[in-house]
């Protein structure tokens, strides 16, 4: 059993907490799209509920590219346990690409109402908000 630095406890972490929001919200909704019952603790998502596949296509990737993505950066695991490490690099790929496709295909498919994300305080707005605003640089930079 290897025993993990101090330094890769603390990035360990710290990548676990940043991604708990994200990925406790995803789990959530899952349950409410496999139960096909809306959530009350949860904020509403109408397109979620009309057009599930790519939201759980994005939840399930996001939350493994998340979690394996902690594990990546401690050079502990990456020396003791290469095949793990090489392994969980390949899926790590696979998950990203399928996070950001189904990201950018429901940025483009699902109809958002007026006033989207500003109004609205979900989970996916934080994502919203963030896209939106380099969507903006883009756009307005020469
Ligand atoms: C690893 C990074 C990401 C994580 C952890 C993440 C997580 C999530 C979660 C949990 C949801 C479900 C929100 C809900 O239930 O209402 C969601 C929705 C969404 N995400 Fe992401 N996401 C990530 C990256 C991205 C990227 C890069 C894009 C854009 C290209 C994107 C675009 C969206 C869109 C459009 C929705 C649906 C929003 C809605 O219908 O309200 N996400 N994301």
């Amino acid at each position: 059993m290897t025993k993990l630095h101090k330094s890769e406890w603390i990035i360990v972490i710290g990548l676990l907490v940043l991604s708990f929001v994200p990925c406790i919200g995803g789990i959530f909704r899952m349950i409410e799209l496999q139960m096909d019952t809306a959530l009350e603790f949860i904020p509403k998502n109408p397109r979620a509920l009309s057009s599930p596949i790519p939201i759980e296509i994005h939840i399930m990737s996001s939350v493994l590219y998340c979690i394996l993505g902690a594990f990546q950066f401690l050079p502990n695991i990456r020396g003791n346990y290469t095949k793990w490490h090489q392994l969980s690099g390949r899926l790590l790929v696979c998950a990203g690409i399928l996070a950001a496709l189904s990201g950018l295909w429901m940025t483009h498919f699902y109809s958002f109402p007026e006033g989207f994300p500003e109004k609205n305080k979900s989970v996916s707005s934080i994502v919203q908000i963030g896209r939106q605003r380099c969507l903006r640089k883009l756009t307005t930079s020469p």
